[in-house]
């Protein structure tokens, strides 16, 4: 026999009241939650856990507090605070948005979920959690926590992501999002998903849905969500220049598109280095892992380049830390420099 689920009235009790007791309420963008600074913290926790994301949210509000900040400050500087992160087009989106809302808005958020999608990089979720977390009104959210949560609740069979199982999730969360209580409510989901229904080994002795919760009850608390069929993930090697003189180090600042875009790393060549004549040897490596694909960096240690290209800059060796740079040409060239 089905589950029988709770009505939406009696979830939002439910959680509220967990949230209340159990929830977390002291994570640095809980407290004066504007957009800004909400829309700031969901896109760095889009990829990234809490934990890390902590520091990084402290120091980029430190430096670009406002919107008007934000929009107002350079690229590189931007890119500069994300590195570490990951995923660096989140951060051109950041101020792209900022950038939108100065020029558009005054400066000023909307608080309705179809214009603030409106906002580049904000799609349903974002737009649903600043209309909860900033202005407290209704806004459902669907992200990785709520969508095992609502799998396992629900008993919702299919591969999260697929567009029938997404839309299901997010009718879902339509019809049990409250209309009051939004802030406490999103936050209960969050927290719930984050600390409770975990992906491994969900603590569903501390969970007060257990007696309505259909995986629980079917058993099935392993199963749901269902896994993502496993994809092998194939590896690339790239081969990039390391060419110095003086005590400079020449370096390229990447396309806008692509991986690492608009960040400062070694020309990169598309050639065999077998194809490379004698003056170049190879001066290291490093891997990286892309959701997609694996990279096998080759640094060669090369004396110069042909011809000048205006991406590309000399950098001292001491003024290297004011340039983004992904994390692994940045713990490449540190690891070199301090050998020699
Ligand atoms: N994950 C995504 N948004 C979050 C938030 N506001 N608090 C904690 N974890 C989150």
């Amino acid at each position: 026999m089905a589950t029988k689920s709770l009505t939406p009235e009696q979830f939002q009790k439910l959680l509220l009241s967990w949230q209340h007791q159990h929830g977390r309420h002291d994570l640095p963008w809980q407290q004066t939650p504007s957009p800004y600074r909400v829309l700031v913290s969901e896109v760095m926790l889009q990829q990234t856990q809490v934990m890390t994301v902590i520091p990084y949210f402290e120091r980029w509000m430190a430096s670009f507090p406002t919107i008007e900040a934000l929009a107002n400050a350079t690229e590189d500087k931007v890119m500069n605070h994300w590195q570490g992160l990951g995923y660096y087009s989140r951060a051109r989106n950041l101020r792209k948005a900022a950038i939108y809302i100065h020029e558009t808005w005054g400066n000023e958020f909307p608080s309705d979920l179809k214009t603030l999608q409106e906002i580049p990089g904000v799609g349903r979720y974002t737009a649903g959690a600043i209309a909860s977390f900033a202005f407290n009104t209704f806004g459902p959210i669907v992200d990785g926590n709520v969508k095992r949560l609502f799998c396992r609740y629900f008993g919702i069979e299919g591969v999260p992501g697929t567009s029938a199982v997404d839309k299901q999730l997010w009718n879902t969360a339509e019809t049990y999002t409250p209309i009051i209580n939004n802030r406490q409510f999103a936050q209960g989901l969050l927290d719930m998903g984050a600390t409770l229904c975990k992906p491994k080994a969900p603590d569903c002795h501390a969970c007060p849905f257990t007696t309505t919760c259909n995986a629980y009850q079917t058993n099935r608390v392993s199963e749901l969500p269902t896994p993502k069929p496993k994809k092998v993930i194939p590896t690339k090697s790239g081969h990039f220049l390391w060419i110095e003189s003086c005590g400079k180090l020449l370096l390229e600042k990447r396309a806008d598109d692509g991986i690492w875009g608009a960040l400062w790393c070694f020309p990169q060549i598309d050639i065999e280095p077998e194809k490379m004549d004698d003056l170049v040897k190879l001066q290291g490596s490093f891997k990286h892992t892309f959701s997609h694909y694996k990279l096998d960096g080759n640094v060669w240690f090369i004396d110069k380049l042909g011809e000048d290209n205006p991406q590309q800059q000399w950098i001292p060796f001491n003024s290297l830390d004011d340039f983004g740079m992904p994390k692994p040409i940045r713990t490449f060239i540190e690891k070199h420099l301090s050998n020699v």
